[in-house]
C-alpha cells in the first residue's frame, strides 16, 4: 500500500511530464505517436514518415555536410538547407569578381551548377535496434561492415540511445557529388545579421539550393562529368497555402545534441558556472574584435566569420542562462529528484542510484570546467600566421587585436583555471616575464614575427597533456564527449529507472545526430508581461528595417522594387486586407543545432518552409523544453520561391518541383 501511494505521489507530482509538443521522437518507432499527431492534426500514417518497404518521408531528408539538414523537392535530387549551412560552400566558389557571399548565386542551366569537393550528404536506409545482438556478443565492426557492404556508398554506424542503455544501428547511403545551384546574397540569406540572429520578430530568407549528382545508375559516385541528377525515392511536394497560428507543424530532421535528463547537478554547473563565464569570457573576446572591425572597413570583412562564430553560442548561453533562470530548473530538478529517491528507496537496483550520480559530479565537475576554460582561452589563439595572412595588405593593421586576443585570452585562464589544473609552461612563463601581460606580450611577439614559436607550442603542448589527463580522469577517450564513462553507465540506470517509474512521462532519446521527429503547431508567445509576440513575418517588416546605413539590414534594390511594384505573383496571401508575402513563421517544434534546413511540414506532409533558427530563450529546450516559451523559427517557403522566381531569375528551378 505504501508502495503504492509512493508510485501514485511520483506519477501525480510529476513536474517533467513530456508537455505538449516536447520530445525529438525515432522515425522507426513513431507509430507510438501517432495518435497524438493526428489529433493534431496530421493526415497521414506512421508508415508514410518512415517505412524500409516503400518510399516514405524519410527519403527526402539528407543529413547534409554532417551539421545540417536538407530536403529533396523534386525527382532530380533538387535539395533545399539553409543559407548558413550552404555558407562554407557559397564562400568557396566567391572571389572579388564573383562575390557569390554578397550577390547571391544562380546556376541558368544543370551545366551551371557547382561542384563541390568534401561536400556530401546522407540519406537513412534504414535504422534498427541492435541492443540485443551486441549483448549476445555479436561485434559492432561486424556489424558495420555487414550493412556498409549492403550497397554502394553505404556508411553505417552505431549510436547510443539513452547512454547507451538501447543502441541503433543506422545505414545511410552516401552521395559526395554534391553541387551548389542557388544562393539568395546575404543580405537576404543573413538578412538581420548577428544583430537579428536567435531573435524574433525575424526577417530572413535563410536558404540555399544544391543537387545530388548520381552515377548513370542511380547510385552514389564520386564527382564526375558524367554524373547525372539524382533520382531520389520519394521528394517533397511544396504547399502555397501557407499555415496560420494553431496549425500542425512537423519537422523531420538531424538534432544534434541535447541533454533533457540531466540532473540539478549538472543544470546548475551550466547556468551558474560554466555559461556565465563563457558568456564573460566572450565579451572580452568580442569587444577586441568589434573594436578592430569598427576601425577599418577591411578588418570587419577580415573578421566577420569570426566574430559571427563566437557570437553565435555566445548569444545562445545568454538565452539558454535566462530561459533555465526564469522557469527555475535547477529547483525544478532538485524536487523532481527528491521525488525519485523517495519513490525508489531501498529498491536494490536504483536506490544509490543518485547519490552515486551526485558523487560521480562532484568528482568531474571541476576538471571538466579547467578542459572548458582551456578550450575558450589558450585553445583559440593561433598556432602560427598563415603565409596566406601574412600576405594580406592588413595584416600589420591586425597586430594590436591580436594582441589584445593574447593578453585577454592569457588573463582570462589565469583567472578561470581551477587550482592543481594550471599548466607548468604557464606557470614558468608568466614567473619568467614577470606578470602575465608580459607572458602574454611575449608569445604574442614570437607569434606574429613567425620568428619562434617554441614558447606557445610548449604551451600547448601542455595544454594538449592536460586535456589527455582530464580525458583520463572523465574515463573517455574522446575529448568530445562531455560526460565520464562512469556517469554515462549511471545515467543510463538512471533513465531505465525513470522509464520505469515516471508512467506519466513521455520518454525520447537525447538528440545524437540521427534522423527524428519533432511536431508541434503554429503559435506565438509572451514575451513579456503584456507582450504577445505573432508567429507571423512579412516582407513589408523587411522593407520597415531596411536601412542602408546599417551592414545587417541593408537590402538589395531589386527587393525595395519588388515591394514597391507588390510583384509578388502568386506567392503574395493577403493578411488583414493587405498583399503581402509572409517572410518567417514560429512553431512549437522541439529542436536544436543540427535541425537547420529542416524541412517543416504540414499535416499533409507537404513543405511549407525551412527551419534555422530558435528564439533565444528557446535555447534552455537543449535541457528543458518549455512549451510556453519555446519556439522554432522557420523560413516560410513562399518567400523561399519568391526569391528563387524574382530576385534570383531562376523560374526553371520552379518547373522541376512540385508546387500545390
Ligand atoms: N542561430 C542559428 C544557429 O545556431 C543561426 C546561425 C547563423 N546565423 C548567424 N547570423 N550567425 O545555427
Ligand atoms: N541555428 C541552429 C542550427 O544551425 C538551429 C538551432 O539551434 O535551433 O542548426
Amino acid at each position: 500500500m505504501k508502495h503504492l501511494l509512493l508510485t501514485l505521489c511520483f506519477v501525480l507530482s510529476a513536474l517533467l511530464p513530456a508537455a505538449a509538443d516536447e520530445g525529438m521522437w525515432l522515425p522507426s518507432l513513431i507509430a507510438e505517436r501517432i495518435d497524438d499527431m493526428r489529433a493534431k492534426g496530421f493526415r497521414l500514417t506512421a508508415e508514410d514518415i518512415y517505412s524500409i518497404n516503400r518510399a516514405s518521408m524519410k527519403d527526402a531528408v539528407v543529413l547534409f555536410g554532417g551539421g545540417c539538414t536538407g530536403e529533396i523537392v523534386s525527382d532530380r535530387g533538387l535539395l533545399l538547407t539553409n543559407h548558413h549551412c550552404g555558407y562554407d560552400a557559397i564562400q568557396r566558389h566567391s572571389s572579388v569578381e564573383h562575390d557569390y557571399l554578397t550577390h547571391g548565386f544562380w546556376a541558368r542551366s544543370r551545366s551551371e551548377e557547382l561542384p563541390n569537393e568534401g561536400l556530401n550528404v546522407r540519406i537513412l536506409v534504414r535504422m534498427e535496434e541492435v541492443t540485443g545482438r551486441l549483448a549476445a556478443g555479436e561485434s559492432a565492426a561486424a556489424i558495420i561492415e555487414a550493412a556498409e557492404a549492403e550497397g554502394t556508398g553505404y556508411r553505417a554506424s552505431i549510436e547510443q540511445m539513452y547512454y547507451g542503455d538501447q543502441r541503433y544501428l543506422f545505414v545511410y547511403e552516401q552521395f559526395d557529388d554534391v553541387r551548389l545551384v542557388g544562393a539568395p546574397p546575404s543580405s537576404i540569406g543573413k538578412f538581420g545579421g548577428d544583430t537579428d540572429n536567435w531573435i524574433w520578430p525575424r526577417h530572413t530568407g535563410d536558404f540555399s539550393v544544391f543537387r545530388i549528382y548520381a552515377s548513370p545508375d542511380n547510385k552514389p559516385a564520386a564527382y564526375s562529368p558524367e554524373n547525372v541528377p539524382y533520382r531520389p525515392k520519394r521528394h517533397f511536394a511544396v504547399s502555397t497555402k501557407g499555415v496560420k497560428e494553431g496549425d500542425f507543424t512537423m519537422i523531420y530532421g538531424f538534432p544534434g545534441n541535447t541533454q533533457e535528463y540531466i540532473l540539478s547537478d549538472a543544470v546548475r554547473y551550466v547556468a551558474r558556472r560554466s555559461d556565465p563565464t563563457k558568456i564573460a569570457i566572450r565579451d572580452g573576446r568580442l569587444a577586441i574584435i568589434a573594436e578592430a572591425q569598427a576601425s577599418d572597413p577591411a578588418l570587419r570583412i577580415c573578421y566577420a566569420a569570426r566574430h559571427a562564430s563566437i557570437a553565435n553560442a555566445w548569444k545562445k548561453w545568454q538565452g539558454e542562462v535566462l530561459g533555465l533562470e526564469r522557469r527555475r530548473v535547477c529547483e525544478e530538478r532538485e524536487a523532481y529528484e527528491e521525488r525519485f529517491a523517495a519513490r525508489v528507496q531501498g529498491d536494490p537496483r536504483y536506490g544509490d542510484l543518485l547519490p552515486q550520480l551526485k558523487a560521480e559530479y562532484a568528482r568531474i565537475l571541476t576538471p571538466y570546467f579547467a578542459r572548458e576554460m582551456l578550450a575558450e582561452t589558450l585553445f583559440t589563439l593561433p598556432a602560427r600566421y598563415s603565409e596566406a595572412e601574412r600576405a594580406e595588405p592588413f595584416f600589420a593593421k591586425r597586430a594590436a587585436c591580436e594582441r589584445a586576443l593574447f593578453r585577454h585570452a592569457l588573463k582570462q585562464y589565469d583567472r578561470h583555471c581551477p587550482d592543481g589544473y594550471r599548466l607548468p609552461a604557464f606557470l614558468d612563463g608568466v614567473a619568467a616575464a614577470g606578470s602575465v601581460e608580459a607572458y602574454a606580450d611575449r608569445l604574442f611577439e614570437a607569434t606574429w614575427s613567425g620568428s619562434d614559436t617554441t614558447q606557445l607550442t610548449a604551451l600547448r603542448s601542455d595544454a594538449s597533456r592536460m586535456l589527455q589527463h582530464i580525458a583520463w580522469m572523465l574515463g573517455t577517450t574522446s575529448l568530445r564527449n562531455p560526460s565520464s564513462k562512469r556517469l554515462n553507465e549511471l545515467y543510463a540506470a538512471y533513465v531505465r529507472a525513470l522509464r520505469e517509474v515516471d508512467t506519466e512521462r513521455a520518454f525520447y532519446p537525447d538528440a545524437n545526430l540521427t534522423l527524428r521527429v519533432a511536431y508541434g503547431t503554429v503559435a506565438g508567445y509572451e514575451y513579456a508581461d503584456g507582450e504577445y509576440h505573432t508567429p507571423h513575418t512579412t516582407i513589408d517588416g523587411i522593407i520597415a528595417k531596411d536601412n542602408p546605413a546599417i551592414y545587417d539590414y541593408d537590402i538589395p534594390q531589386a527587393l525595395r522594387d519588388l515591394h514597391a511594384r507588390k510583384d509578388y505573383g502568386r506567392w503574395a496571401t493577403s493578411i488583414d486586407g493587405r498583399r503581402t508575402v509572409p517572410v518567417c513563421f514560429l512553431a512549437t517544434n522541439h529542436t536544436t543545432g543540427g535541425n537547420s534546413g529542416s524541412p517543416i511540414l504540414n499535416g499533409r506532409g507537404e513543405l511549407v518552409g525551412i527551419n534555422f533558427d530558435r528564439t533565444w530563450r528557446s535555447t534552455m529546450s537543449d535541457i528543458r523544453f518549455d512549451p510556453t516559451v519555446c519556439r522554432n523559427i522557420a523560413v516560410d517557403i513562399r518567400y523561399v520561391l519568391l526569391v528563387i522566381d524574382r530576385i534570383g531569375g531562376a523560374g526553371w528551378l520552379l518547373d522541376e518541383m512540385t508546387i500545390r
